[in-house]
């Protein structure tokens, strides 16, 4: 038996990903620690989506293979950058034992013990075992699908498809997640009703676009895409009474879905929507496919349905060559459509990829002021979104103690904004009605409209 640690870089998806390694790790009797010191294996799963991640990975494997230790420790990079940059890893961290892309997830605990055995059986210290496995697998994305059995866990992730067939200029997913392909739906739905059977009332179907889910395996039903088949199917599940979904693509945004909003009681009024940009010149830059006039009609559309939807979105500043007037587009229509929240990333060249190779690479000192400046807007929207709640009723799903008091409880709207409360531990996974008392910014304050429950 093991002590194997597990940290994870990145989306949800990794998150999701690193689950399955430490469920089938615990299956065979290894145990997860969160002191990476005193491990006996080591595993980092990995970020490529920009440098930075890249970097805190690599600086996290070479600082912990620095420490001394009296005991052989296997290192192993999962992931994405494992896909990404394969073996050329083991010339960049000389302590690495296993490298494993992101379609052998579920070869990780076998790859472990094999390390663990051959250091086991031979002088440590200067053994390497040196696996690399960033081929393809055929059905991988069917491999994601067994959850850690925790008490209390109200809220899962699902991974419905992976990979992403898109081509967008600035993106490396398409080559460390593959070709897409998706799950069918009734292993979906099964795992589902796993989860409902444990407790579990949320769950957030992943994939790299969700809304394409399906669309070279299944085919349409009554004018709707397999994505809506399959929410469909989920909201039948009893049990939950939830349903999220992250992230889709504007491309491929129906009416079909659009109207799942207004049809389907448990899927929650919010969806994130990657803008990545409010420029027209610069979205076709980047192929994104739609510009700022179709993006503002499907959120008229969305609106039309949910009025009262949360919008979230992904944006990217200074990507080669933007300039002052396409930033000011994407900071105008920040404003117009008024996102409860964003993610805004500044421009980072990825191998192998189109933009990479493009003139016009923007100043970081210019990103950084851009990346400010928009957070400002961003961050005054979410404001105004939050105070817009104060004084009503909402639904929240309690998830358990408030991170930074864990004397109160938190749970999440159905909008996803976080409401931090008093309350008492039988809360915990309940649907709770709560009356938001104040708003800073990103959480909420409330208390619950009905003690006695
Ligand atoms: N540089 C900066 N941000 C990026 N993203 C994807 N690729 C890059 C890149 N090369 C952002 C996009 C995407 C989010 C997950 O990460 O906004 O939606």
């Amino acid at each position: 038996m093991a002590k194997v640690y597990i940290r994870t870089y990145g989306c949800q998806m990794n998150e999701r990903d690193s689950e399955q390694v430490a469920q089938m790790l615990i299956a065979r009797g290894h145990a997860i620690t969160a002191n990476a010191e005193d491990a006996d294996v080591v595993l980092l799963n990995t970020c490529s989506v920009r440098d930075l991640a890249e970097q805190k990975a690599l600086g996290k494997i070479g600082m912990l293979g620095s420490l001394s230790r009296q005991r052989p420790v296997v290192y192993g990079l999962l992931g994405c950058m494992a896909q990404s940059r394969g073996s050329s890893l083991l010339k960049d961290v000389p302590h690495l034992d296993l490298v494993v892309g992101t379609q052998k997830f579920h070869r990780v605990a076998e790859y472990v013990e094999q390390a663990l055995n051959r250091k086991a059986s031979q002088r440590w210290d200067d053994v390497r075992f040196s696996i690399v496995d960033v081929d393809e697998e055929t059905g991988s994305q069917s491999t994601i699908r067994d959850h850690l059995v925790r008490p209390q866990t109200v809220s899962a992730f699902v991974s419905i498809m992976q990979g992403c067939n898109m081509h967008c200029a600035f993106c490396i997913v398409p080559s460390t997640r593959g070709e897409e392909r998706s799950r069918p739906i009734n292993e979906i739905v099964a795992e589902v009703e796993q989860l409902a059977a444990r407790g579990v009332k949320e769950v957030t179907l992943l994939g790299q676009i969700v809304n394409l889910y399906g669309r070279h395996e299944f085919p349409k039903m009554d004018g709707k895409s397999p994505f809506v088949q399959l929410l469909e199917a989920v909201q039948e599940v009893p049990g939950i009474e939830r349903i999220r979904f992250t992230s889709p693509h504007p491309i491929g945004f129906r009416q079909d879905l659009i109207e799942a909003f207004g049809r389907l009681p448990k899927l929650v009024e919010h969806v994130h929507l990657p803008l990545q940009s409010g420029s027209d010149r610069i979205l076709r830059a980047m192929r994104r496919t739609y510009n700022r006039d179709k993006y503002l009609d499907l959120v008229d559309r969305i609106r039309a349905t949910s009025p009262d939807i949360a919008i979230t979105t992904d944006i990217i500043v200074g990507f080669p060559g933007e300039t002052e007037d396409d930033y000011r587009e994407t900071c105008e229509l920040v404003e117009q459509v008024g996102f409860d929240n964003a993610f805004v990333f500044k421009y980072s060249p990825r191998r192998d990829t189109v933009a990479a190779e493009l003139g016009m690479q923007v100043a970081e000192t210019i990103k950084e002021d851009r990346n400010h400046a928009l957070l400002e807007v961003v961050n005054s929207w979410a404001k105004r979104r939050g105070e817009a709640l104060v004084g009503r009723q909402v639904e929240i799903l309690c998830e358990g103690p408030s991170k930074t008091n864990p004397e109160r409880l938190m749970g999440r709207t159905r909008g996803n904004k976080i409401v931090v409360f008093e309350g008492s531990p039988r809360h915990v996974g309940q649907l709770l009605p709560v009356r938001i008392l104040r708003s800073t910014g990103y959480t909420l304050y409330g208390d619950p409209a009905i003690h006695s429950n």
